[in-house]
């Protein structure tokens, strides 16, 4: 079995880093070593990878998610029946749209999921894309002058939108720019304004006002529309995405229809601040 490599054609590419990738010629069910291994080179330069006409019963997408690591959970979420490790995301009996924003999985936990996978099971007659924003990008097109004043930055990420168990983790301080341990590349590291709460550098915590400014401009700046991949949900697809480089959200202004994806969480290590 051979991995053919095809570059997403209407995705709207940065110029900087090419980004999403849809492989070809792989079946989840008989991944190999060698094959994993590139799965793995490919979400950290690319951020994203599609996997087309996947028909599989979820315990198999359990047994291919485990070949990339650990399952981990994120508390609050809602199981899948009988597969305790997945999680629904699913639009229906709501009677209005979820709420989606731009954000990377679990980022308020010490060790957040390296990578999230999500397994099409229904899908909308029409909308419901999933978009990905490139953080490598992101690091790379701030400004020189901005870059080096916010160098060695931290963030605190607090938990939002779910309701935790006492004792479990709800915060922590991450690094602003964050190397990559596979491709050595640094992404800009941030969630959705909401979650990321302060910002401080060199142990001085700037005012909330201060850094609620700091942290929508370099939001902002990570999710222009030109830096954006937008995939469009086919039957079978598997979609995983490195949490170390990407950002996500679901476009759910155009659904018609019921969604439903089953998401696994594949654990990560702590960030890797980047030092010069
Ligand atoms: C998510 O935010 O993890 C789900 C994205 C989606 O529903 O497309």
């Amino acid at each position: 079995m051979t991995i053919i490599l095809e570059k997403k054609e209407n995705a709207s590419f940065h110029s900087l880093s090419s980004f999403g990738t849809e492989v070809k010629g792989i079946d989840i069910q008989q991944i190999n070593d060698e094959e994993v291994t590139k799965l793995k080179q490919l979400l950290a330069g690319q951020g994203v990878v599609v996997i087309r006409n996947q028909l599989t019963t979820d315990t198999a997408f359990v047994c291919f998610l485990k070949r990339l690591g650990p399952l981990t959970f994120t508390v609050g979420e809602t199981p899948v029946p009988n597969q305790p490790l997945l999680n629904v995301v699913s639009n229906v009996g709501r009677t209005s749209p979820p709420r989606s924003v731009f954000h990377t999985d679990t980022s308020y936990v010490a060790e957040p999921p390296a990578y999230t996978a999500l397994k099409a099971i229904a899908l909308p007659s029409t909308g419901g894309e999933t978009l990905f924003s490139n953080q490598y990008a992101a690091y790379e097109t701030l400004s020189p002058s901005v870059r080096q004043m916010l160098e060695g930055a931290e963030v605190l990420h607090v938990v939002s939108g779910l309701t935790l168990p006492e004792g479990e983790e709800t915060q922590t301080w991450q690094p602003l720019y964050r190397r990559h341990p596979l491709s050595g590349k640094v992404s800009l590291y941030l969630s959705t304004p909401e979650r990321c709460q302060r910002l401080r550098l060199f142990k001085d915590v700037l005012s909330e006002e201060k850094s609620t400014q700091v942290i929508r401009l370099l939001y902002k700046h990570s999710i222009r529309s030109r830096a954006l991949y937008r995939h469009h949900w086919q039957p079978g697809d598997i979609v995983i995405w490195d949490n170390r480089c990407t950002l996500h959200r679901a476009d759910h202004s155009q659904v018609v229809g019921d969604r439903i994806l089953h998401r696994g969480l594949i654990s990560g290590e702590a960030p890797i601040p980047h030092c010069i």
